[in-house]
């Protein structure tokens, strides 16, 4: 069986790859451009195994991903390419309605035409996973707030979940009016090896071991739901092996912590592992102008998605932490070639100040 994986060389969808590859028998086709954001290595043996196939092509290219279905017939799809940065969406939002909204139109087509003329089981068992975020929902505006679940109104205010919010009801359109056997994930903000360091967890990390300023937005009082990526790619998969057509997966491990309490737990867990002779490293701390239209709090109600896929989030967040910059701190080759080639840790989402 073949699964179209799109985005499998960025930070979640390499996991996912990883996952499908040790855990099924399926072939897995990446459809990666091979942006900034992507790293073939975090596929490491998994990059050349048979069972693994790349397609360097743009999800925005109707000839190429029509081809590609064509040529490999997939079983189902995993649509997980995206621009995902918020502070870059910030200063350059087009690129993320590129990709983001013509991509997921240009991936639905094909794949719809696809499974019109599969026959049988196999179009009975075709599925379309889209993977998306929490952020479309807006922003909590208290700690009290109730979560986020499945039937929480759209409110999103980036361009970055503006675009990802417009993906969505594409792919629910596609269901609804097409028959199209399509469902959607959405899912908090996520962390663990491979993340590319311009996202909180690795760049203040990065920043911390070099002795430089660790930006905090505002008053570090934003709060976000944490889930580990290897919690998050297990779900996925679940999701695609169970997920029901026009099905919304609210996916989240109910462990919010404030953007301050995320950065002083990385530097005394840095404090812990590598000491640094200049003192602890909350010294670094560095309260920074708020990103503009930054949401307050996202958070996650999981129990329907629990319900539904059997599944739950497994780590707690100090652990995963830990986990995590354990990897960084054994993988400077992987990102010290990043931090000098391709994003040093500026600040990024100015644009609008
Ligand atoms: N990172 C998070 O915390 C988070 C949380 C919830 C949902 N999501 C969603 O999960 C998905 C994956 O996020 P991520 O953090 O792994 O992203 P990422 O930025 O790390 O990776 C995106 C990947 O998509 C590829 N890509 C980008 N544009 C493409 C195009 N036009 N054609 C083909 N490939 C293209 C890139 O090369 C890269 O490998 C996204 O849809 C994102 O919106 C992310």
């Amino acid at each position: 069986m073949v699964i179209l994986v799109t985005g499998g060389m960025g930070f979640i969808g390499s996991a996912v790859v990883r996952r499908l590859l040790a855990t099924t028998d399926a072939t897995v086709v990446n459809i990666d451009r091979l942006t900034y954001a992507a790293s073939p290595d975090s596929l490491g043996p998994w990059l050349r195994h048979p069972r693994h196939l790349h397609l360097r092509a743009d999800i925005c290219d109707p000839a190429a991903i029509r081809a590609a279905f064509a040529q490999h017939r997939p079983a189902a799809v995993m649509h997980l390419a995206a621009e995902s940065h918020v502070d870059r969406s910030i200063d350059g939002p087009a690129e993320f309605i590129r990709t983001n909204v013509v991509g997921t139109q240009v991936l639905l087509e094909a794949a719809r035409e696809h499974w019109m003329a599969l026959d049988g089981a196999a179009r009975a068992a075709f599925r379309f996973h889209h993977v998306s975020t929490d952020e479309v929902f807006g922003s909590l505006e208290s700690r009290d707030a109730t979560p986020f679940c499945e039937h929480t109104r759209y409110d999103p205010r980036s361009p970055y979940s503006a675009s990802k919010a417009a993906s969505d009801h594409l792919v629910r359109a596609w269901q609804h009016t097409y028959g199209f056997p399509s469902f959607v994930s959405n899912t908090t903000n996520n962390y663990g090896p491979w993340q590319f360091p311009e996202k909180l967890i690795p760049l203040v990390a990065l920043n911390a071991l070099e002795g430089k300023p660790l930006p905090v937005y505002g008053d570090g009082s934003n709060i976000r739901d944490w889930i580990h990526v290897e919690d998050h790619a297990e779900a996925l998969v679940l999701a695609l092996q169970r997920g029901q057509p026009g099905a919304t997966y609210c996916l989240g491990p109910r462990q919010e912590r404030t953007n301050l309490e995320v950065v002083q737990a990385i530097c005394a867990t840095l404090d812990r592992l590598r000491p640094d002779p200049a003192g602890p490293r909350a010294r670094l701390i560095t309260f920074v102008k708020d990103r503009p239209g930054h949401d307050f709090r996202y958070a996650m109600d999981p129990s329907g998605a629990e319900r539904a896929l059997g599944w739950k989030a497994k780590r707690d967040f100090e652990a995963g932490l830990d986990e995590t910059l354990r990897w960084y701190l054994a993988n400077e080759a992987w990102w010290r070639p990043i931090r000098a080639r391709h994003y040093a840790g500026q600040r990024l989402g100015t644009a609008a100040a």
